[in-house]
């Protein structure tokens, strides 16, 4: 048995490199040649959340594609925003002998007792985009800079209210201008992380008045939306709009954390007579389709594009590395505190997409096509 696996160990080393070399990198080919000696095989789990949203579909497809090329055999679940089918998902990974875990949690604090019987079986557990809480089975954390997309969010709601130039700097542009918030689902860590680095950038003008909250809704549990469900934000911004603007003042600005919000938000505002002229500045997350035309047609301003291609790569980068004896490169080990301890983690950048650079980001990148986007 160990002997297999030192030889299985060799075998790999040149394709664990290669793997680990590309892990941050801008490229975003996969590497096939000898890919099959790798994996040898062996099964990897990968559980996702939800097919509901776009991004978590060509997250698990990029991660299965890479991994298979890397010689591996993949059980890729999904399950519909369920936690209890997820644990399920997990446990029975765990039965057919999956060899290493790649899991974006749909709540992270439930997974404790699924995590201990990973590491009974010597499972390791990579936490994909999401951090798994209240877990020291959590070996390695795969992700953005989820602080910084926060701060991207205000500082382009900022940009396209006028309060804040293309380069950052104040125009002196001091409204009032009325704004509302939105946060992602509370049993997600990276909704506190998006809403707190966009609250950040906010307070001072919050403070100053150049920002006003006229609901008075700006704590984290009043604005934040279980799930992520565009429905649950929808109804919310509904209810804003009556309780808060029924007297004909106007929403200038949304600070949205997710395409799929900002889908929910647009459709109360235009139900409620907002067109293209006077829609606010809405912001969001993942460059979904949907949303990136959004963008082009002007009713969303900006979006944060985090490419699901290279997050992949770093997953199954550790995943690889984890298998064959290496140690999975990380680049921070002090932010992802998980209540138990910090979780080691890669953190890939995320980007600012306004309609000036959908084509030069989205589109020469190659995330998607012009036929895509203007279909
Ligand atoms: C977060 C993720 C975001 C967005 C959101 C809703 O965890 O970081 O990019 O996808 O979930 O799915």
């Amino acid at each position: 048995m160990k002997k297999k696996f030192v030889l299985s160990l060799l075998a790999a080393g040149a394709m664990v490199v290669s793997l680990a070399g590309c892990a941050g990198g801008a490229s975003s080919g996969t590497s096939s040649s000898g890919a099959a000696a790798a994996g040898d095989g062996s099964l990897i789990g990968v559980a996702m959340p939800t097919k509901s949203s776009e991004r978590w579909i060509a997250d698990g497809d990029n991660i299965k594609k890479q991994l298979e090329a890397a010689g591996y055999t993949v059980d890729l679940e999904y399950a519909e925003d369920d936690i209890p089918t997820q644990v399920s998902q997990i446990e029975n990974m765990i039965t057919k002998g999956a060899k290493a875990l790649i899991i974006a949690s749909i709540d992270g604090t439930t997974l404790t007792n699924t995590l201990q019987n990973a590491k009974d079986n010597n499972i390791p557990v990579i936490a994909y985009d999401r951090l798994i809480r209240n877990s020291p089975n959590v070996d390695y954390y795969a992700t953005f800079d989820n602080e910084k997309v926060g701060v991207q969010q205000a500082t382009s709601l900022l940009t396209g209210l006028g309060v804040l130039d293309a380069t950052g700097n104040k125009t002196g542009k001091k409204g009032p201008f009325n704004v509302e918030l939105f946060a992602g689902s509370p049993d997600d860590n990276n909704a506190t992380f998006f809403f707190n680095g966009a609250m950040e950038t906010l307070k001072p003008y919050i403070a100053d008045g150049t920002i006003v909250v006229k609901s008075g809704q700006t704590d984290f549990n009043t604005v934040a939306t279980l799930r992520w469900d565009p429905a649950t934000a929808q109804a919310r911004m509904e209810n804003i709009l009556t309780s808060t603007y029924s007297d004909g003042s106007k929403v200038n600005g949304v600070l949205s954390p997710y395409d799929g919000l900002s889908r929910g938000i647009i459709s109360a505002l235009t139900s409620a007579g907002y067109t293209t002229a006077d829609i606010p500045i809405i912001t969001g997350q993942d460059a979904e389709l949907d949303s990136v035309k959004a963008i082009n047609a002007g009713e969303q301003y900006s979006t944060i594009y985090k490419d699901t291609r290279e997050l992949a790569k770093v997953a199954v980068g550790m995943a690889t590395a984890l298998l064959t004896g290496g140690t999975p490169e990380t680049n921070d080990t002090k932010t992802y505190d998980n209540g138990v301890k910090v979780v080691p983690s890669q953190l890939l950048q995320p980007v600012v997409v306004t309609k000036d650079n959908i084509q030069s980001v989205l589109i020469d990148g190659g995330y998607y096509t012009a036929a895509q986007v203007n279909g």
